[in-house]
């Protein structure tokens, strides 16, 4: 049965994140309270996989850029403070294989901060946009070029693969209407606040050749106990850990 539900969960967030493109930037899946879907999922940034890192990023680690980050053969990652910290960006994509689902210590975190924000009286809904399949952004990005053009889609849209939605430590928090979260109360609450959970505002005003992406109120990474440091630092994951960021490898 459970399976089953999960199956189902699974099911319609799919079917929403493909219809549920919008005009503008990011589309969001609705999920309300259906975090029990991914009951079964893995621990994205367990430490588990770290044999023979040096084979596999020779063979298999698609960006070419040098970086200090290092490849397990699924993710990029540092070392940081309190464990490993899996990178996704432009110069650092994850294996289409990959598919760790939503990460239960994230999502525990997530539904603390949205009822922070709800109890403050913010317009956040419960329906948000989680972990996003390689196959899943591949639709969802396909369909931004076709409608925006790629020069474009590029600046709000991570290519299948380039997704930190694909991590399972990503999530876009939505208002009541069902539109991405802007509001200007609610997002600077968000940029102040979220590490308090564990997590950072990823794509901020004016870091757009750092980040690779147009700022996004609503995207947030989950990071853990170090978002703190990352707050404290003004700076963003790039420069933070010192590793590349920018565009893609051409
Ligand atoms: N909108 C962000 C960059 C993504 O597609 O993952
Ligand atoms: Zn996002």
């Amino acid at each position: 049965m459970k399976k089953i539900l999960s199956t189902l969960g699974l099911l319609i967030l799919i079917s929403v994140a493909l219809l549920g493109c919008r005009a503008k930037k990011e589309t969001t899946q609705s999920k309300t309270s259906s975090s029990q879907a991914s009951s079964s999922v893995k621990v994205a940034n367990s430490s588990s996989q770290s044999t023979s890192q040096s084979s596999i990023e020779e063979s298999t680690a698609p960006s070419s850029a040098s970086t200090q980050a290092s490849y397990n053969g699924s993710y990029y990652s540092v070392q940081g403070k309190y464990g490993e910290v899996i990178i996704v960006n432009k110069k650092h994509p994850l294996s289409s294989s990959y598919a760790p689902g939503e990460d239960p210590t994230a999502v525990a975190a997530f539904w603390q901060l949205v009822s922070a924000m709800q109890e403050i009286g913010y317009s956040v809904s419960n329906n948000y946009s989680g972990f996003r399949s390689y196959e899943t952004q591949s639709g969802l990005y396909n369909n931004y070029v076709a409608s925006d053009g790629q020069a474009s889609a590029d600046r709000y849209s991570a290519r299948p693969g380039y997704s930190e939605h694909q991590t399972g430590l990503a999530f876009d928090l939505t208002d009541t209407s069902g539109a991405l979260l802007t509001e200007y109360n609610a997002s600077q609450w968000l940029i102040q606040n979220a590490h308090h959970y564990g997590f950072v505002v990823r794509y901020l005003d004016g870091k757009e050749s750092i980040t690779g992406y147009m700022a996004e109120s609503w995207h947030i990474r989950y990071i853990g106990q170090e978002a703190t440091d990352i707050y404290n630092s003004g700076l963003t994951l790039e420069e933070y850990y010192g590793v590349p960021g920018g565009g893609y490898v051409e």
